[in-house]
């Protein structure tokens, strides 16, 4: 089998840069496309419940938006800012868009696993999903109940729903920031910030909630704090 390290090479050479160079050119089309290429990150229930808000240099919210997180260089020096927003208001609508995609598909799938795939979208996801006072707590209690009888997905409740949008939007800006070092620019992803004043600044949906803000530019050199340090891998990696 031929190896590509390319992928590896791009993993070992990205860093956290928290300053960036603000006097050469910074094609703004290029976190466009790693953007895009993020979007093919996997995400639970593929319902893609994240958004990128993007701020560029020019836009009149970078300067307030840098301020907010804290003054950060990270932030203040960044050519474009990227806010990942988690999306969970807009169960709904992503969930209509996989249950019609599915229904509308003319692949080769099987009438029973269309069913399945229907049910799916059309009946389990807004059991997850919707909001009325009590039923975070019934969601648990139900769970309990089943999982004496047969292996049950416990992380049901509101919270549960909450990480779970977290680390789909998380993942998607990990393929973010490895697409930028792979077009060969850099990023911070930073969660040192005031988010209730930026969901003020930005008009942001209540529903939204901000994952990180990630500092995009061609990093400098004194940017880079430091060695990169790792504890021991075998603290990390176990096998049972
Ligand atoms: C969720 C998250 C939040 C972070 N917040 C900040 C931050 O606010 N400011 C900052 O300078 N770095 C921040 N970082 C960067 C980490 O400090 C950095 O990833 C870590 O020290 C490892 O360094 P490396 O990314 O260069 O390998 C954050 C990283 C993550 C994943």
């Amino acid at each position: 089998m031929s190896e590509d390290n390319s992928f590896f090479d791009i993993v070992e050479s990205r860093r956290s840069v928290r300053i960036f160079d603000t006097e050469t050119p910074f094609d703004h089309d290029l976190v466009k496309k790693a953007l895009e290429a993020s979007i093919l990150s996997p995400n639970s229930s593929n319902l893609q419940l994240y958004q990128f808000i993007r701020i560029p240099e020019t836009s009149p919210f970078k300067g307030p938006l840098a301020e907010l997180c804290m003054r950060q260089k990270a932030a203040t020096t960044a050519r474009e800012l990227v806010v990942v927003l988690t999306r969970r208001d807009a169960w709904k609508s992503r969930a209509k868009a996989n249950y019609e995609y599915i229904k509308d598909a003319t692949q080769n799938q099987s009438e029973k696993k269309k069913k399945q795939a229907l049910s799916y979208y059309g009946n389990l996801i807004p059991k997850l999903y919707r909001k009325f006072p009590g039923w975070s707590l019934i969601k648990k209690l139900i769970a309990f109940f089943v999982g004496f009888k047969r292996p049950m997905v416990r992380e049901v409740s509101e919270s549960d729903v909450r990480v779970s949008v977290h680390k789909s939007a998380a993942l998607a800006s990990m393929t973010f920031m490895l697409g930028m070092k792979a077009i060969g620019y850099d990023t911070c992803p930073m969660e040192g910030y005031d988010s209730k004043r930026i969901k003020k600044l930005l008009d942001l949906p209540s529903g939204s909630e901000i994952c990180m803000i990630i500092g995009c530019g061609r990093g400098l050199p004194e940017g880079v704090y430091g060695d990169r340090f790792r504890v021991n891998s075998d603290s990390l990696i176990k096998e049972i």
